[in-house]
């Protein structure tokens, strides 16, 4: 009875030494997912081996068998954190393996440890667990880590810290690495550069006070690698290293019994610059000091709309859309590049280039230019893309989409973000404004006391302001009082565009303007004001320049620099022998280049895009050295689309030759109408004719029609102006007439009689596929 008495007490006592106090875990034993209570504990019980919940928690619940420090904090895992469920155990075998096994008893993962003479098991107090025969350690959990390092493990070449796609590891060399899905290395770094010795073997030792360091049979002490910010101070802390599921490795620490972990160093500051941080397609930003994960803009959405982690995928694959594919444009952003650069090529191209030359190549997915002064454009191939916004950025990139390009709401940050820079301008302005006043009032005292004297007339206050604004870059508003004094109650007619008459003026200053009074403009004045605000940020070499407006009850004008040379249509059309106006092949070539250069700016370059729907020679000045500035832009939102689609297809404005299809088959007005205009008016700078005449020379045909065929049967000379006819580049000349056809067909209307049926000219772009004939492809083929 004793005896008997006894033996239940023994096993009770084993039971209890087993799961509470903690010993050598024998053969046979086994832990349940079922019973979280139930551990094997190191012999103070400062580590644990047991079933825990992951984390975040799933449904049905599941689990990893994992050794925890006190409170909880996992610090190894077995098989790397395979999850198994409710039904899951983990054996200590008889064999001496150690084995976790799922509900339906397979094995999901093992010591591979039978049949080594293990007899024990054994959780220390550093939070080892060791598989002995008899003394030797067969196995150890520091020997076969998954993503922590404690103090006194041993880190050496070889092992692998891992935690998803990411993996961590110590070079040969004694640098520490980061990879993504084994190939991707996106950190690299070695001991600071006091240390110069070359390493034979090193190791990875984090001490318990928090500092990291290699050390190497080659080094007298072991060299630090890191400080964590708490180093050295006292408490009952566990510092540890561990490889998160960001891709991050940190060092934290863990008060005992707190269960929680407090970061003490990261390896990466930047956590946008993990590869893969924001999955396929993500795209990583701070708001504030924390990185998130969106999608470059609505033509993507997420993969998984809970999880912002898992990257984007486009809403419509680009192969389903080889008409409207296009480059979305992404400022300030980069899509990472880290050795090997296998999924990318590295040119040096304009930032431009970088993006058309994307598009047009059929491997290219997305492009990146650093636009840091190195011409770098990095192209990446179909794959993997992990995007990083920034303003801090410089670089810009592109990915293809399938248009029309949607572009992301702005966050209620960027909002907020918005209202109040506003607010500041709005004093900053006030500020200026008043300082201002003040200054020009005592000089203008000056100015007054010192005439005065002389003369009796000089210019009107609010003429002064005119003058110091107008050096200042901003749009000057002029009265229309002052308006019809500088052009002497519009006395000079230069002439008359589409949207009204042109005159000559000159400023108070002396600055000699043209000045044009819009017609038909119902617009309210803050609306035309934003316009003009609009129209005057844009400035670009092969721009005309806007120095003021005035809008004054049903007054709209716009007041612009003078082009001394006019317009080139006066060169192209009128008879030479009454303008005595001539245009060489060479100015003709430089003016096709700079109008086309204008217009890419207006399309693609200038932060609200411009369509201009109004290109035609009557719209290209010339300035003193036949630099080609285009006039007109941005007026066509002046009107609404009814009046401007009626207005420009008035025979009185003449512009009906140089419309793109669409205008007539009521489709949308896009860039390619512009691109479309400028193809017939490259024409007719090579050809000196309206591209709509029509004459017994040209088979009673309209112009642009018969110079095609002509065109098709080799017959360059014939489509060239006789004037210019004796010194021309011919292969310029081809070029040009080579793309304005391929311009012509650019329209987004179905093809017309009027458009061109041409193939194998446009530069490796397949026939008909003119959707991409862009302004600045136009250049690049041009030049
Ligand atoms: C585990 O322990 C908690 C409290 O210590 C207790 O409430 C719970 O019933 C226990 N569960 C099992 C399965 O023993
Ligand atoms: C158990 O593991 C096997 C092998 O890994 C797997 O095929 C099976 O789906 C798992 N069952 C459960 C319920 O997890
Ligand atoms: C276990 O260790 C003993 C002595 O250290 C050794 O003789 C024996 O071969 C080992 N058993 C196995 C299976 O390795
Ligand atoms: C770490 O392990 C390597 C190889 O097992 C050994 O050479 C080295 O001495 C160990 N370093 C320390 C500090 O224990
Ligand atoms: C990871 O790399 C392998 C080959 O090394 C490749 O097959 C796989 O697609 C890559 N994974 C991702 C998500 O790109
Ligand atoms: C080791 O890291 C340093 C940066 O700390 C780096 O310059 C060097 O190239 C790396 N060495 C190797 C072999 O990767
Ligand atoms: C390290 O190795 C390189 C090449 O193996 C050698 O050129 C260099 O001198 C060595 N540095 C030291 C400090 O031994
Ligand atoms: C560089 O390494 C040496 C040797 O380990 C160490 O004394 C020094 O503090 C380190 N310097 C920095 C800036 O980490
Ligand atoms: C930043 O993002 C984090 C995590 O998504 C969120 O908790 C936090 O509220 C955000 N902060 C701001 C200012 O939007």
């Amino acid at each position: 009875m004793a005896i008997k008495f006894r033996l239940v007490l023994l096993s009770l006592f084993c039971l209890l030494f087993n799961t509470i106090s903690g010993a050598a875990i024998s053969p046979g034993s086994s832990l349940y997912a079922s019973n979280l209570n139930q551990t094997w504990s190191s012999p103070d019980s400062t580590f644990s081996l047991g079933f825990i919940p992951t984390d975040p928690p799933t449904s049905p619940p599941s689990f990893i068998a994992a050794i925890t420090y006190s409170g909880g904090v996992p610090i190894w895992s077995a098989g790397y954190e395979i999850r198994v469920d409710s039904g899951g155990a983990l054996h200590f075998l008889s064999s001496g393996t150690l084995q976790l096994v799922n509900s339906s008893g397979d094995t999901v993962w093992d010591s591979d440890t039978a049949s080594r003479g293990v007899s024990s098991a054994h959780l220390d107090e550093t939070g080892n667990l060791i598989l002995r025969n008899g003394t030797a350690s067969v196995w150890s959990s520091f020997d076969n880590p998954t993503d922590t390092i404690l103090p006194s493990q041993n880190f050496t070449v070889g092992k692998v810290l891992r935690s998803g796609m990411y993996s961590f590891q110590l070079l040969k060399n004694g640098n520490l690495t980061l990879l993504w899905n084994n190939s991707i290395l996106y950190w690299n770094q070695g001991l600071n550069s006091s240390v110069t010795t070359n390493l034979t073997s090193p190791s990875l030792i984090l001490k318990s006070i928090g500092i990291l360091t290699i050390s190497d049979p080659k080094l007298a002490t072991a060299a630090i690698f890191a400080y964590s910010n708490d180093d050295a101070e006292a408490g009952d802390i566990l510092r540890f290293l561990k490889l998160e599921s960001d891709g991050n490795v940190r060092i934290y620490s863990s008060t005992k019994g707190s269960g929680t972990k407090i970061e003490r160093w990261a390896a990466v500051t930047d956590q946008c610059q993990v590869f893969g941080y924001c999955g396929n397609m993500g795209i990583c930003s701070y708001n504030d000091s924390n990185p998130i994960c969106g999608c470059a803009s609505l033509n993507f959405e997420p993969v998984d709309p809970k999880d912002s982690r898992q990257g984007c995928k486009r809403k419509m694959e680009i192969e389903d859309c080889p008409q409207s594919m296009t480059m979305l444009d992404l400022d300030h952003t980069r899509f990472l590049t880290y050795p090997p650069e296998t999924d990318s090529q590295i040119f040096l191209l304009g930032i431009s280039a970088c993006k058309v030359n994307c598009l047009v190549n059929s491997a290219c997915d997305a492009s990146t230019s650093l636009a840091d002064g190195t011409g770098q454009c990095y192209y990446k191939t179909a794959g993997y893309l992990s995007g990083y916004d920034s303003p801090a950025m410089t670089s810009s990139s592109y990915i293809k989409v399938c248009g029309p390009v949607v572009p992301n709401p702005p966050s209620s940050l960027e909002r907020e973000c918005k209202k109040k820079v506003w607010k500041m301008k709005a004093w900053i302005l006030v500020l200026v404004v008043v300082a201002s006043l003040l200054g020009l009032t005592a000089v203008e005292g000056g100015l007054w006391w010192w005439f005065c004297r002389k003369s009796h007339s000089f210019g009107s206050l609010s003429a002064q302001y005119a003058l110091y604004e107008y050096a200042s870059g901003a749009p000057v508003q002029f009265s229309y009082k002052e308006i019809e004094r500088s052009t002497k109650k519009f006395k000079e007619k230069l002439g008359a565009g589409g949207f009204g008459a042109v005159y000559k003026g000159i400023l108070a200053n002396r600055t000699v303007v043209a000045v044009k009074r819009l017609e038909g403009i119902e617009q309210g004045e803050k609306q035309f004001k934003m316009e003009v605000a609009t129209i005057s940020s844009t400035h670009h070499l092969n721009l005309v320049r806007l120095i003021g407006f005035c809008s004054e009850g049903r007054h709209r004008l716009l007041v612009y620099e003078f082009m001394k040379n006019g317009s080139l249509d006066d060169y192209l059309f009128a008879p030479e022998e009454q303008s005595g106006k001539f245009l060489s092949w060479e100015n003709r070539f430089k003016i096709a280049l700079g109008t086309a250069r204008g217009i890419t700016y207006l399309h693609e370059e200038c932060r609200d895009c411009i369509v201009h729907c109004d290109i035609k020679p009557e719209n290209i000045l010339l300035d003193e050295s036949y630099n080609s500035k285009v006039s007109d832009f941005g007026l066509a939102k002046l009107l609404n689309p009814k009046d401007l689609r009626y207005l420009s297809l008035t025979s009185v404005r003449g512009t009906r030759g140089y419309l793109a299809p669409e205008w007539l088959a009521n489709l949308p007005i896009t860039s390619k109408s512009d691109v479309y205009s400028y193809g017939m008016v490259l024409l007719e700078t090579v050809s000196g004719r309206r591209n709509f005449e029509v004459s017994e020379e040209t088979d009673r045909k309209k112009f642009s029609i018969w110079a095609f065929e002509e065109f098709e049967k080799g017959n360059i000379k014939g489509i060239l102006d006789k004037k210019i006819a004796d010194c021309v580049d011919m292969d310029q000349v081809t070029r040009a007439i080579q793309v304005s056809f391929c311009s012509s067909t650019a329209s987004s209307a179905p093809a017309t009689s009027s458009s061109f049926q041409i193939s194998g000219v446009w530069p490796s772009a397949p026939a008909r596929n003119m959707e991409k004939a862009t302004a600045s492809l136009i250049q690049l083929y041009l030049s």
